[in-house]
């Protein structure tokens, strides 16, 4: 059988020189999230006196699109609404997109933390915009029908930062297709120039300090970087000492897993969820078991 000649097809658009791009290039600078010991753990390096300096970021990479992991109850909410509190409190407006919740109860989680960070609520209810896909299955289940909302909603509000809780509610029960919706929502993020925080529910506690279970897949890759938030039950006597709990207790953790954009702390953390339900990076581990010799 004949082969059909295939008709050749140079998309001219797609080339640019370094130095093009590096003119459109942002600067890379640090967007502060609001939450406690997060923002010193992202930083850039520069050579001096042919020594390697680090200088802290004093933030979350501006432009980053980050994935937030964990199992349940492990805070992701909480960081997320924390965040956006924050930037409103800042005069920068947030698209949130509340997958699992209805606009109204995020409404009262939002309201909470900006009152629990002692910010302006009035800010919060200017500043930040809520795409409810929990009450509107079309955008849970059309995943352009929600980019052409956020467009919406970018371009009208002129929003700065986006959060998703949670992107794996745009996928449920159809794992395989995680990379398929991943994949066009970061380019979208990176399109409009959003720093994005996308909450990733992990199923299982299989692979506990790895992101690989949160909507699995491979979407790690895809996006700038991932932090995991994991929970840990105090069940030896060697961990009784180290965190100073009761066999039984359980413990949060949390970890940067990865960061495209900058230099960034690799190490474990204590995450502490105050009674005011505000999430607080902690000492490190190895802190921790120095500060109990
Ligand atoms: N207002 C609050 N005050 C004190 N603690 C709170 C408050 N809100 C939540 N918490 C605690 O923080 C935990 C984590 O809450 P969060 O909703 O952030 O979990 P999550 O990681 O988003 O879980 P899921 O994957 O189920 O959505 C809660 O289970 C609860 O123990
Ligand atoms: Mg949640």
């Amino acid at each position: 059988m004949a082969q059909q000649a295939r008709e050749e097809r140079t998309v001219l658009e797609s080339i640019t020189t370094l130095g093009e791009a590096g003119k459109k290039a942002p600067k890379m600078e640090g967007l502060p999230t609001g939450i406690d010991g997060l923002d010193q753990l992202f930083f850039t390096t520069s050579i001096q006196r042919k020594k390697v300096v680090r200088k802290s970021l004093g933030g979350l990479p501006r432009y980053s699109v980050f994935n937030i992991t964990g199992v349940s109850d492990t805070g992701k909410s909480l960081m997320v609404e924390q965040f956006s509190a924050f930037q409103a409190s800042q005069d920068r407006r947030v698209a949130f997109v509340t997958v699992e919740t209805p606009a109204e109860f995020v409404a009262v989680a939002l309201k909470e933390r900006a009152k629990a960070m002692a910010l302006d609520e009035k800010k919060a209810d200017e500043n930040i915009v809520i795409i409810d896909a929990a009450s509107h299955r079309v955008l849970r289940e059309d995943y352009l029908a929600l980019l052409d909302t956020l467009a919406h909603v970018i371009r009208n509000y002129k929003t700065e930062a986006v959060v998703i809780d949670s992107i794996t509610g745009l996928y449920e029960n159809r794992e395989m297709q995680a990379r398929t919706i991943v994949r066009p929502f970061y380019n979208f993020l990176k399109k409009w120039h959003q720093t994005a925080l996308m909450v990733a529910q992990k199923r299982s506690s299989h692979e506990e300090f790895s992101p690989e279970a949160a909507g699995g897949y491979a979407v790690s890759h895809m996006v700038d970087g991932t932090m995991v938030l994991f929970k840990q039950t105090i069940d030896s006597t060697y961990k009784e000492r180290m965190y100073g709990l009761p066999l039984g207790e359980m413990i949060r953790l949390f970890r940067i897993d990865g960061c495209r954009m900058c230099g960034h702390d690799t190490s474990t953390h204590l995450l502490e969820i105050t009674d005011l339900g505000l999430v607080k990076i902690g000492p490190t581990l190895l802190e921790l078991k120095n500060q109990g010799r």
